[in-house]
């Protein structure tokens, strides 16, 4: 389904990436993690075609990637991107109306109470706190049934509760509509929780430095899984891959 092969990018100054490889399949959920800055962001660009790598060669689908594919991929960005001058429900409208979708009104409502604010539709960003904008830009994402998700630290800005909340009602919505997911987090526990493997990039210029399999199915339940040994095991096996953090 997604496919990167031997990606190496610069942006002009030395590599930033080099020999990436990654495979996808269908319906997977595959999260990338690594230090801040080593090109984990880039990665998703890359796929979803708003960036091109310098080397190598990015597939969807079997095809190239030579430019954006919104109408299959559905992109959420680190920042929320909500449009300011338009409530929370027209900026979930907002992919459907440019995919001349009908019933948008419905939808979006759908997906607003998926994430837990049917009542705050008619509210502006400027009234929201910065994880209901959050979860307005996952509902935006999602309303126009994208085959593909990147999804950039998606759930960064939320509560621990609300991110649980979220986070499991993100995988129930898996179970119905399989997505393909590559999604970035910072948080390593969170990342062996929602996702069927887990990539490893590691210092610049980055590479893949380890891939795990979560040997866990779904659906499942996230609060007994995260006190399994197995689980503890493979957050810390994780840990050691990325290092201990230095600040230069
Ligand atoms: N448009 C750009 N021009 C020049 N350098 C860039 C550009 N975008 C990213 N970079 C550089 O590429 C590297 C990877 O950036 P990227 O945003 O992919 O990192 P990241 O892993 O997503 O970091 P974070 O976890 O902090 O979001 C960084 O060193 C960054 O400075
Ligand atoms: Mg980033």
């Amino acid at each position: 389904m997604i496919e990167l092969r031997q990606v190496s990018h610069s942006f002009g100054s030395g590599w930033v990436l080099r020999d990436v490889s990654l495979q996808v399949g269908s319906g997977q959920i595959v999260a990338v993690v690594g230090a801040s800055g080593c090109g984990k962001s880039t990665v998703l660009n890359f796929i979803s075609g708003l960036l091109h790598p310098t080397e190598g060669e990015v597939r969807v689908h079997g095809r190239p990637v030579t430019g954006l594919q919104p109408h299959k991929i559905g992109y959420m960005f680190a920042r929320d991107g909500l449009l300011p001058w338009r409530t929370a429900q027209a900026n979930v409208e907002l992919g459907l109306e440019l995919q001349h979708k009908p019933d948008r009104r419905r939808t979006a409502l759908r997906f607003l109470e998926m994430v837990g604010l049917a009542d705050a539709g008619g509210k502006h960003r400027s009234e929201l706190s910065q994880g209901m904008r959050q979860r307005v830009a996952l509902a935006r994402t999602l309303a126009p049934d994208p085959d593909v998700l990147l999804m950039d630290e998606p759930f960064a800005a939320l509560d621990a509760q609300t991110r649980l909340a979220l986070s499991s009602r993100f995988l129930t919505l898996c179970q119905a509509r399989p997505y393909t997911v590559v999604w970035v987090t910072h948080d390593l526990a969170e990342a062996v929780s929602l996702s069927d493997e887990v990539v490893v990039l590691g210092d610049q210029p980055a590479r893949v430095v380890a891939r795990h399999r979560v040997p866990f199915g779904r659906p499942r339940d996230l609060v007994p899984l995260s006190t399994q040994p197995e689980f503890q095991r493979l957050v810390s096996r994780l840990w050691d891959d990325i290092g201990t953090p230095v600040l230069s």
